[in-house]
């Protein structure tokens, strides 16, 4: 072989093992934002999912600690957890040292440990997680999951209820509405005393 043929041998090992590691040791980085684990030829399923995220509770305060279950009606292999602000991509939170067979899977632009992934690829099921809230409001939030049923099975996204918090742009804007309309309130009820 002469070196082109060497350098792309190990250029083609290294993304077959890359592609191997995504699965087996849990979701890299760059599935993120997408949650879409990096297999190569599968597509998410789209017929209902037997897994659900799910809490118990429908409100939280800034640094209160939440349990999020993972669980369905067959064994899981595969996750991707995380917090994020209602209706929007941004991760938020941390969640608390995980069960054994997770790790974190820290994302960009949260905090670390601001996600869980799967270490290997036994079989799981009705996993709690804890996750902590901000320290400051972030406003509602809600948790997705990927879920892996095995090697190309598996559901994106899957959502549990949002559950309330206060703070955060959404709810920043309805007080501001509350502010300007209370101010528009003080000065009809000057006009007409
Ligand atoms: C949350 O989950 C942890 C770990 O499974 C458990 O020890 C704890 O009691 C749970 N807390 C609540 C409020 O359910
Ligand atoms: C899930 O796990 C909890 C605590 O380990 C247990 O009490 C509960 O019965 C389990 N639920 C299911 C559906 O397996």
């Amino acid at each position: 072989m002469n070196s082109y043929t060497w350098i792309l041998a190990v250029v083609f090992l290294g993304s077959a093992l890359v592609r191997v590691q995504g699965y087996g040791n849990g979701a890299p980085p760059s599935a993120c934002d997408s949650m879409v684990p990096g297999h190569q030829g599968s597509k998410p399923q789209t017929i209902a999912s037997p897994y659900t995220v799910s809490v118990q509770v429908s409100s939280y305060t800034p640094g209160q600690t939440v349990n999020v279950t993972v669980r369905g009606t067959e064994d899981f292999r595969g996750l991707l957890l995380q917090a994020r602000k209602a209706g929007t991509d941004e991760v938020v939170g941390t969640f608390q040292t995980p069960p054994s067979k997770f790790k974190f899977r820290p994302c960009p632009d949260g905090g670390a440990n601001n996600g869980i992934t799967h270490i290997d690829t036994s079989t799981k099921n009705n996993m709690t997680f804890m996750w902590t809230a901000p320290s400051t409001g972030v406003g509602n939030v809600q948790f997705y999951g990927t879920v892996l049923k095995e090697k190309p099975t598996y559901w994106v996204k899957l959502t549990s209820s949002v559950i309330s918090g206060e703070g955060g742009d959404s709810n920043g804007a309805s007080s501001l509405l509350v502010h300007i309309s209370s101010v528009i309130g003080t000065v009809l009820l000057a006009k007409i005393l």
